[in-house]
């Protein structure tokens, strides 16, 4: 297994996306964080900036939904041809529900949780998901460093997933760069956001590139 890079854009050019999808062209997925400055303090862009991203790349939109009110606004997203969904588990009134929505309009669909929210209470009904994202910092911003508490969710989702051998990506989001992601990957994360990690490489395909190789090798070490 290989393990899945996915550069969070909240650290490309805001005025240059097209420019910059280029320069992370060997990307698995491009992660893209939408904020509504209410679920977290901070505002970046909504549906139509992805719709039209969709359109200018062929690559596979991974959209971290950080807004309020995620049963009326997360449909509208998999509508416009993102490849997955991901909401917050603080957010939504009906969860299950809502992965069922997004799944049957043809997105993957995702659940996150912040730092401080508990992963057991989504453990048992992992099965509706495509994905399960464990923040690794508080979201809302680029650049923080990874919180350690959070990896035993990481450590606790793997062992159900592989339990019930389940169809379900990992991921982590937050201060990953190439002196962690090794031993993250080792917990049994699978797939990784990284924004500032990507784009201030000089290199960004070669980061890309090493921080997958990197990441491949300590899953393989996962137990
Ligand atoms: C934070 C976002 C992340 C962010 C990660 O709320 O969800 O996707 O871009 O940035 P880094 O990798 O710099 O921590
Ligand atoms: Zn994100």
């Amino acid at each position: 297994m290989s393990a899945r890079i996915n550069p969070s854009i909240l650290s490309a050019d805001f005025a240059n996306f097209e420019r910059d999808f280029n320069t992370i062209a060997n990307a698995d997925l491009i992660h893209v964080d939408v904020m509504d400055n209410h679920f977290v303090p901070n505002l970046t862009f909504g549906l139509p900036m992805v719709h039209r991203m969709q359109q200018i790349t062929p690559k596979p939109l991974d959209v971290h939904l950080m807004i309020s009110e995620v049963d009326k606004w997360a449909p509208g997203y998999a509508e416009a041809g993102a490849f997955s969904v991901t909401f917050h588990l603080e957010a939504a009134a009906d969860p299950i529900a809502l992965a069922r929505r997004l799944r049957s309009i043809g997105a993957r669909a995702g659940v996150a949780v912040k730092p401080g929210t508990s992963v057991d209470s989504i453990l048992d009904s992992l099965i509706e998901f495509d994905q399960l994202l464990v923040m690794t910092v508080e979201p809302g911003f680029g650049g923080q460093s990874l919180i350690e508490s959070t990896l035993e969710k990481v450590s606790a989702a793997r062992r159900k997933i592989d339990q019930e051998k389940l169809d379900v990506w990992l991921q982590v989001d937050g201060g990953i760069d190439e002196s962690n992601i090794a031993r993250v990957a080792e917990l049994g994360a699978d797939t990784f956001v990284a924004g500032s990690a990507v784009f201030k490489a000089d290199d960004r395909a070669k980061q890309i590139d090493n921080l997958r190789d990197l990441a491949t090798a300590g899953f393989a070490h996962h137990h």
